[in-house]
């Protein structure tokens, strides 16, 4: 653990009760796949790609002057449930997600379905996007991602009118992933926005931060980065995106849907049912050394999405 953990909300008290994934079963579920890869059962997943540099993004207007967390602080804190439920164990169990071959489909409501391979995806004009990331958990770090926007994907396949959605549906690689073993989560982690916030400028399909591609813990080889929502919007390790017309459900509304709301806009005015959001822990820190803003800082160029909406309630 390379950041002391705050003294913090528990997994135990985020997922809902029942379905708390018991320490004892996931290690136990971890070790197995590890016995089966040092016997040659399972073939190791190659990290090949982790720690390579990406060359000639461009510098975006869009980033924050705040001061960065190190990659260290970045990507030794994770969120990762498919690789266990405490933020140490996806940069230890991470390692075996298997990256190559890679695609992302894009399907549903559009003219021209189609499925990129990864490579193809890199070789996207990247740009550097410095961002503040607010978990729902009132921890918060400043990232730098390399990326693109969204929507350079949604002109390519030319989302039809009854589009008013998009679902984002995150890997799911039992042989490498002890955590979909267990039902911490319905997997596969579904993630979704309204097309309006997707097609966002601020909506971002990330494949690196700190000048490398995705270490494997921060959702390798591409997610995606919504920095006015709380983090759990923002999915790691996408394989498929659906144009849709309906409302998905998503992996934590099932889960929980008195607490995690489709919108799930960052809020200081709104509380989580069971901890206060007015304030957050910007990590390494242990105390509360912020406050928390709404629309995580960056209401100037979204509050206009929501419009008659009202903003208290979870959606
Ligand atoms: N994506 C997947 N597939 N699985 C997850 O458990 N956790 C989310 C989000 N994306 C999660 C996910 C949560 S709760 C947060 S706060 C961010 O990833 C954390 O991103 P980071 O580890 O890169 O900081």
């Amino acid at each position: 653990m390379l950041i002391k953990r705050p003294s913090e909300i528990l997994p135990s008290e985020i997922t809902p009760h029942g379905t708390y994934l018991r320490r004892r079963e996931f290690v136990s579920a971890a070790g197995a796949l590890a016995l089966g890869v040092a016997a040659g059962i399972r073939a190791p997943a190659a990290a090949a790609q982790e720690g390579r540099k990406i060359k000639g993004f461009i510098k975006s207007k869009f980033s924050t002057t705040e001061k960065m967390n190190s990659l260290k602080e970045a990507a030794g804190y994770n969120n990762f449930y498919e690789f266990g439920t405490d933020k140490s164990d996806p940069p230890l169990y991470a390692k075996r997600l298997k990256t190559q071959p890679w695609t992302v489909v894009v399907e549903g409501e559009v003219a021209k379905p189609r499925t990129f391979g990864i490579e193809e995806l890199m070789k996207m004009q990247m740009e550097e996007r410095i961002y503040r990331l607010r978990c729902v958990e009132a921890w918060s770090m400043v990232i730098p991602w390399i990326g693109f926007e969204f929507n350079r994907i949604a002109r390519l396949v030319e989302p039809t009118s009854k589009a008013k959605f998009v679902e984002f549906v995150t890997a799911q690689q039992p042989e490498t992933m002890p955590g979909v073993r267990l039902p911490v989560l319905d997997w596969p982690y579904i993630e979704g926005l309204r097309i309006d916030e997707a097609m966002h400028p601020l909506t971002i399909m990330s494949t690196g931060m700190y000048d490398e591609v995705l270490p494997n813990q921060n959702g390798a080889p591409i997610r995606l980065v919504v920095p006015w929502k709380y983090g759990f919007k923002s999915g790691k390790s996408i394989v498929r995106i659906r144009f849709v017309e309906k409302q998905p459900r998503t992996a934590w509304e099932k889960a929980n849907s008195q607490e995690y709301g489709f919108y799930s806009n960052v809020n200081p005015e709104v509380d989580h049912p069971r901890w206060s959001q007015r304030t957050e822990k910007r990590l390494p820190s242990f105390f509360a050394n912020h406050k928390t803003q709404l629309f995580n800082g960056y209401g100037d160029q979204v509050a206009g999405l929501y419009a008659g909406m009202d903003l208290r309630k979870l959606y």
